[in-house]
This record gives structure tokens, sequence and C-alpha cells, in this order.
């Protein structure tokens, strides 16, 4: 009904909204006043902890993008390995899996029989499991050894939005968890982000209320074939997120690649007027990876792509390569994802609406899937 809805034709209209709180309540209470991270929820003693060797992240659809995103997080601030795999090709190939792998189990439902599968496996083979999920008792979480919970509330409708950003969130705190409990490169850097993860709902709430011009490029695309979505770094997998939104929600073809993977292969299929959208990290930081995304954009911009770039506020260099910019508050690189992903979402919502297609109930797909 119009009231369940809270207002909002849709329910995935009302859950991107959401999305401020629901970040807001993934870090309530898991960081004291000192920028310490108190997730004694986390059952996994941290004797177990500090000897964990390898990580291995296992999730389906938008779950395994928040891993794909978890991944650069976790070695950069634990220097601990990580590998990120669907869930469904995990245990067919016979993984490594050990007493000092930790495998994380990322899961909205926590219903998904290939991620519950994968996670049967690792603890079969001695491994200690740890599940990112939101939805309270489910069986992802009461297989699994601990859990820790996303807070975003119920999603209903079957693109996954505000779960996604407190999955990322929930990683965060896991990866700087790791950090804290080994010692491991505990500096400035790690407090200086946990006090810009706090920010972060302000921040997604500040993309909110500059879409208007984010809807209307999507309601001019709605004719389109393709759309292509380019990124590096974190921003690679809000690529593939972006691309898969618009798979799910508009049926069109979409397709994310890595920018620096361009010049082998998909550069191919860049034509006259061709949508292509870009997430340009920040230029600040690791400022070698932005230049070189923007020379990406000049490269299919001068092959007639229409560039729909997405870029923090301030940095100008994009501004002459850019048919439609979409500005994101300044954050630092690991974070950019959960802004960056909130104007894609808006896009293929958009996009799917004028397209006349039932955005809570895309054809073809659940959103919990129960089988293999
Ligand atoms: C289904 C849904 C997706 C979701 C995936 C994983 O395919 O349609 O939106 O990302 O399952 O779901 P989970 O509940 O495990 O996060």
């Amino acid at each position: 009904s119009a009231a369940e809805k809270g207002g909002y034709d849709y329910f995935m209209l009302k859950e991107i909204a959401e999305q401020p709180k629901a970040v807001a309540d993934t870090l309530l209470g898991r960081i004291d006043a000192s920028g310490l991270l108190t997730l004694d929820e986390v059952r996994i003693p941290a004797t177990v902890l500090r000897e964990v060797d390898k990580i291995v992240i296992v999730a389906c659809g938008t779950a395994f993008h928040a891993g794909m995103i978890a991944k650069y997080a976790i070695e950069h601030w634990t220097r601990i390995p990580c590998e990120v795999e669907l869930a469904s090709e995990f245990r067919y190939r016979d993984p490594i899996l050990a007493p000092r792998t930790l495998v994380v189990a990322i899961s909205q439902s926590g219903e998904t029989m290939d991620t519950l599968m994968a996670l049967r496996h690792a603890r079969e083979q001695g491994s200690k499991v740890l599940a990112i999920c939101n939805t309270n008792g489910s069986t992802i979480p009461r297989e699994s050894d601990a859990v820790l919970y996303t807070h975003a509330g119920p999603e209903v409708a079957v693109a996954s939005t505000k779960a996604f950003l407190t999955q990322v969130v929930a990683c965060y705190l896991v990866a700087l968890y790791l950090g804290q409990v080994r010692g491991t490169k505990w500096g400035d850097e790690i407090l200086a982000v946990i006090r810009e993860l706090s920010q972060i709902s302000r921040q997604v709430e500040q993309v909110l209320e500059t879409m208007e011009p984010v809807r209307e490029l999507a309601r001019s695309l709605k004719d389109k074939n393709t759309v292509l979505f380019l990124g590096r770094h974190v921003g690679y997998p809000v690529a593939l997120e972006g691309a898969l939104k618009l798979k799910e929600l508009a049926y069109m073809h979409a397709e994310g690649f890595a920018a620096g993977e361009l010049k082998h292969g998909p550069i191919a299929l860049i034509e006259e007027d061709l949508p292509v959208v870009v997430v340009v990290p920040s230029p600040r930081g690791r400022s070698v990876l932005h230049d070189k995304i923007v020379s990406n954009i000049q490269e299919i911009r001068a092959r007639g792509a229409r560039t729909i770039v997405i870029a923090e506020e301030g940095d100008e260099s994009v501004v002459p390569y850019a048919d439609h910019l979409v500005r994101v508050p300044q954050t630092p690189t690991l974070l950019q994802p959960l802004v960056a992903t909130v104007p894609l979402q808006v896009f293929a919502c958009e996009l799917a609406t004028a397209r006349g297609n039932e955005v809570d109930q895309p054809r073809n797909l659940a959103k919990s899937v129960t089988v293999e």
C-alpha cells in the first residue's frame, strides 16, 4: 500500500531515501568516543582474529560488489591477503581453506542458497565464518560462527540499495576492527577514516538532494540499448553495481569495466552517442589513478561517447570532457563508493520507470534466491 511505501511510489525510492539513516544506524554504538571500535557482537575471540592469515569473502549479486569493495579496504588496512569470490563458484573449485582462514559471507536476506552452501563448505574445512547480514535470525547468521548485522531495516524492493551501502559500512568496520585487534597499521589514517565514516550519512543526504538532473538524464536515455560503466580501484565495483542495477531494473544491456581494461577490448564498443558512465576517484590521494581515468574519459569522448561523469566536488579537471557531470562530496577514496553508488541507483530506478517497468518487482528476479 501507499502507506507502507511511506508516500513514495515504489519501495525502491523509499529505500534509496532511507540510506542516510541506514548508514548511520549501522555505525551506531559501534565506535566509542575515543574512535575505537566496539564490536563485542563479533564473538570470534581476538586471539583467533590475530591468527587469521587469509580472508575469503563470498556473496552473490549486489552483496558480491560490496565484497569487492571490502577487499581493497581489508588488504590496505590489515595487510591480510583477501580474496572475494562469487558464492556460486566457490565450493566447486576446491578452494584452499584452513582453520586460519576467515570467511566473510555477505547477504542481505541471510537465505541465499549459494552463499549458505559456500559457508557450509568453509566450516566443514575448519574455517571460521563471519556473516554480514541484514536479517535477524536468518539461516546464514545462524550457521556462522559470528555475525555483524547491518541495520538497514527491511528491504522490500528486489534490487538492493540501502542494504548495499550498509554492507560496505559493515565490511569497513570488520576491516578496521581487524586492524585494531591485530595492532597492524593502527595509525592516523585509520583514525581519520573513522572520523570520515561518521560524516558519510550526511554526505549521502547531500547527494540525494541533488538528484533531479540525474533523473532528467535517465529519462532522456530511455530509448538507448546499451550503457557502459567504467571505474578504477573501488570505483570498479561501483561501475559493476551501476551496470547490475540497470540490467535488473531497466532490462538494458549494461556492462561495467575496469577503466584500465578499456584499451584491452571494451574500447572497441565505443560508438557515436553511446552513454558511458565514468566513476572518477578523488584527485586528492591517489592522484595517478585519477589522472589515468581522466585520460580514459578523453579517449572515449574522442570516439564519440556521451560521457556521464561522476566526480568529486572541486575536481575541475573533468569539466571539459563531461557531457553530464554528477558531483559527489569529497571523501577518502576508500569511502567514495558510499556516495558514488547513490546516483547510479537513482539513474537505474528512473530509467526503469521511464521504460514502464515494474521497479520493485523486476521480471524474472526474486528478492532472495533460495535454490542453488
Ligand atoms: C538476489 C537479489 C539481489 C541480491 C542477491 C543476493 O539475486 O535479486 O538483489 O543482491 O540475491 O542476495 P542476498 O540476500 O544474499 O544479499
